[in-house]
């Protein structure tokens, strides 16, 4: 019953999840094959209608070059809806794209995967879908996911044993990032497929060849492709914490974390990539995944291995912690009362998502010492930033918290009287303020805490006579 895959041509495909990942991905698949029809169906109410919105500002995500694709192709050939079971009836193939968290409470709390949606999409598949379907892991997942899926469906088959379904499954996760992935889904470095049988493999990797040349198809078995993603994020993740740890010795010894960048980049062993020193890094996945590989590696006794990428997630906090007491210790080791203007709450630059910011952690820090913090971000809404507070500060018991931020529709008004300004995150427009004119505005003495390298020797130069303090992470300003 798993197998069977008639090889008829593929026409109509379902994705379940219409997040960071559904969404963008299935959109340039209908901007790309303009043969298929996609349903694109989420649980969630609020977020299918801002996908249907009119007015292509209020898309639940925000992209670069996602509207503007999304335009021409929405009620053509790419639908969101709510109806979850009308999508998976029509399917010949069936993303799962829900989220994955990291368990919170039970048995591998802190680390296993929550696969509780994936579950719930994988029981809707069984009851509604008919004839044979191609289901296919899009989310990241544990290793065995697959294994997981088969013995859901072939309860169900026993069930309803009139029925006539069959399944083939596929894992085929997605590399994008948030921020470039257009760019990323238009002009991927590699497509994953990884599965048992090789029809139901190439049915998947036909459509992507509408786009992406053969030679960037990388076909494997589901094992491992299931694990060359959680592998590939921790990777990267392990880069950002190196790179992190080199910052903090170049501030103790003079080396400049830029100059070291850029000479160990240039190495093509090691690449330039990822290479950037800042506050840490956050995003949905980064934690998550490595947690995940660190509860794989508990599950098969490799406690030495858990260890050494849990550390990637050890030195991670501590890089948060650190520049928040940096902070503290700066403006005379008090920080209460003081206003403190935060440019940047969202993980990275040209996203609105602060899934696991910085931001939240180092601004948590702030509030907890008693600060008044004013946060600018261009693309987060204040309704973003007020239920990662209410979550982190627990302010449905500590009420005090709800009047120690605000968000502020311009730097200025963030800037104006305060005692510091943190850049958290790297928008290109904090790169082309007027520093000189923000510095006016700070009360004395004053300090820009730049945990993201955006100051360049000009910006610095330009506020030599202001009389303002400049700590950049990775570097040695002397006051
Ligand atoms: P998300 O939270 O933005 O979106 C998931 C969506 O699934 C939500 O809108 C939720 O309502 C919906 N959902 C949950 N259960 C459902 C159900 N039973 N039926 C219908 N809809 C349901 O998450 P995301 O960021 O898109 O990530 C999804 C997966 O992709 C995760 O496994 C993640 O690790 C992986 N991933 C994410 C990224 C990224 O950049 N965000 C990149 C690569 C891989
Ligand atoms: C990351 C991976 O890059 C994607 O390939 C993957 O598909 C995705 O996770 C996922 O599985 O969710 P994303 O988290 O969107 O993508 O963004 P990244 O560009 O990887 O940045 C992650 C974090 O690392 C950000 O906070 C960023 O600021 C930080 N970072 C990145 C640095 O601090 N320095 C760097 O040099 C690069």
């Amino acid at each position: 019953m798993l197998s069977n895959s008639s090889l008829k041509v593929i026409k109509n495909i379902c994705c379940i999840g219409a997040g960071y990942v559904g969404g963008p991905t299935m959109t340039m698949i209908a901007y790309k094959c303009p043969n298929l029809q996609i349903k694109v169906v989420d649980i969630n109410e609020k977020r299918i209608k801002a996908w249907n919105s009119p007015d292509l500002d209020d898309l639940p995500i925000y992209e670069p070059g996602l509207s503007e694709i999304v335009e021409k192709v929405r009620d053509k050939n790419l639908f969101f809806s709510t109806n979850v079971s009308e999508a998976i009836a029509s399917a010949d193939v069936i993303f799962l794209s829900v989220n994955t968290p990291t368990k919170i409470q039970g048995v591998g709390s802190g680390k296993a995967s929550n696969l509780e949606y994936l579950e719930r999409s994988v029981r809707e598949i069984a009851s509604y879908s008919s004839g044979h379907t191609i289901i296919v892991e899009k989310s990241t997942v544990p290793v065995k996911t697959a294994e997981t899926i088969k013995s859901i469906l072939i309860s169900y088959f026993n069930k309803e044993s009139s029925v006539e379904k069959t399944y083939s499954i596929i894992s085929n996760p997605e590399f994008l990032a948030e921020g470039s992935a257009i760019k990323d889904l238009e002009n991927p470095d590699r497509v994953l497929i990884g599965g048992e049988e090789i029809d139901a493999i190439n049915q998947i990797a036909n459509i992507y060849n509408q786009w992406v040349p053969e030679q960037k198809i990388i076909k494997t078995n589901l094992w491992s492709s299931e694990l060359s993603k959680l592998a590939a994020n921790a990777f990267l993740a392990q880069k950002v914490s190196s790179i992190n740890t080199i910052s903090v010795i170049c501030e103790k010894t003079g080396a400049n974390i830029n100059e070291v960048s850029r000479a160990i980049g240039s190495d093509k062993r090691i690449g330039d990539k990822f290479l950037n020193s800042g506050p840490g890094f956050g995003g949905s996945c980064f934690k998550k995944d490595i947690m995940s590989l660190v509860y794989l590696c508990n599950f098969y006794r490799l406690d030495e291995i858990a260890k050494y990428w849990e550390n990637v997630v050890t030195i991670n906090d501590w890089q948060q912690d650190r520049i928040s007491n940096l902070i503290i210790q700066k403006l005379f080791g008090t920080i209460r009362g003081k206003k403190i203007a935060i440019f940047g709450f969202a993980f990275k630059a040209d996203t609105n998502d602060t899934r696991e910011s910085p931001a939240i952690n180092i601004s948590k820090n702030l509030i907890l010492e008693g600060a008044q913090l004013s946060i600018y971000d261009p693309k987060v809404k204040e309704d973003n930033i007020k239920r990662e507070f209410d979550y982190c500060l627990d302010v449905s018991t500590n009420k005090e918290f709800e009047s120690s931020w605000a968000k502020t529709d311009s730097v200025e008004e963030a800037v104006k009287d305060a005692d510091a300004i943190v850049i958290l995150t790297e928008w290109v427009v904090f790169k082309k303020l007027n520093w000189n004119y923000l510095v006016g505005l700070l009360r004395k003495p004053s300090w820009i805490f730049d945990t993201r390298n955006i100051f360049n020797l000009r910006d610095l130069k330009d506020l030599k006579n202001t009389g303002i303090n400049i700590w950049i992470n990775g570097q040695d300003i002397p006051n």
